[in-house]
């Protein structure tokens, strides 16, 4: 599929956030299956949580808005389209900086060289039949010597570790494409990509300490489950873990 000609294609050269305006597309009854939405600025990134995100000039900030009625993507499938889309985004990572060290973390975390790249967002809009907001803000040319002590701290760009610059088209296409068609076999609930989990996985083998909301669960991660479940190896023996943020990892 090439995304520029697709109906549910927009390119805005600025946003409060485009997982926002995924959110108004939603609601409307004539929007495509399919919308990309990409933005050269954000003025209201958002994050998981009360998160923000910080981008500026040379990031990649998009959110796609896909089908996701129950014939299209039966719910038990939503837990995985954020681990599908960290690994494309990872593998296309990979490509453009060969011999780098990329890992997915769980549950939407991309790292490159140990440091945050990639954040995910997936959001349910409150409509029917349902639909499911991705959005991926990517770190590509800005450079984290301009970000704020505390995200310079734990994030990377493609540009500082590649140390040139990357055509952001370029990487947009190699996410895109890849996670519609993998979708697509999700779809039929192939399961298959989680196979190559392993490889990128960032936390298998280790301590880590995960926030759950109502409690912190510490264990030896054991990887994921075919339902997306973090594996974690405790004192009273294996947790699977649905949703939570990883706080911590030795
Ligand atoms: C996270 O790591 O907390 C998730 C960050 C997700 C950021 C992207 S940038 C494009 C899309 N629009 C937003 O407002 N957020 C997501």
């Amino acid at each position: 599929m090439d995304y520029r000609q697709s109906p549910g294609f927009e390119w805005h050269e600025e946003l409060d956030s485009t997982n926002s305006r995924a959110h108004e597309l939603a609601r409307l009854p004539d929007t495509p299956a399919t919308v990309l939405i990409v933005a050269d600025r954000q003025t209201a990134g958002r994050g998981r949580g009360a998160n923000t995100w910080w981008s500026a000039e040379g990031s990649l900030t998009f959110s796609l808005l896909i089908d996701a009625s129950e014939e299209q993507l039966p719910s038990v499938h939503w837990p995985l389209v954020s681990l599908l889309a960290a690994q494309v985004i990872g593998d296309a990572i990979a490509a453009f900086l060969p011999g780098h060290d990329v890992r997915v973390k769980w549950p939407n975390d991309v790292y490159l060289q140990g440091k945050k790249v990639c954040g995910i967002l997936v959001e349910v809009p409150p409509v029917r039949p349902a639909r499911l907001i991705v959005g991926i803000g990517i770190n590509v040319n800005n450079s984290l010597l301009e970000a704020p002590e505390e995200v310079r701290a734990r994030a990377t760009s493609l540009a500082d570790e590649g140390s040139q610059a990357f055509d952001r088209e370029a990487v947009l296409e190699a996410v895109v494409t890849p996670f519609l068609a993998k979708l697509d076999r999700l779809r039929e609930s192939d399961l298959g990509f989680l196979e190559r989990w392993p490889q990128r996985c960032l936390l298998t083998g280790k301590q880590v300490q995960v926030d759950c909301t109502t409690r912190i669960v510490e264990g030896r991660c054991e990887g994921i489950d075919h339902a997306g479940a973090l594996l974690l190896r405790t004192p009273s023996g294996q947790e699977r873990l649905f949703a939570g943020v990883v706080k911590h990892w030795e």
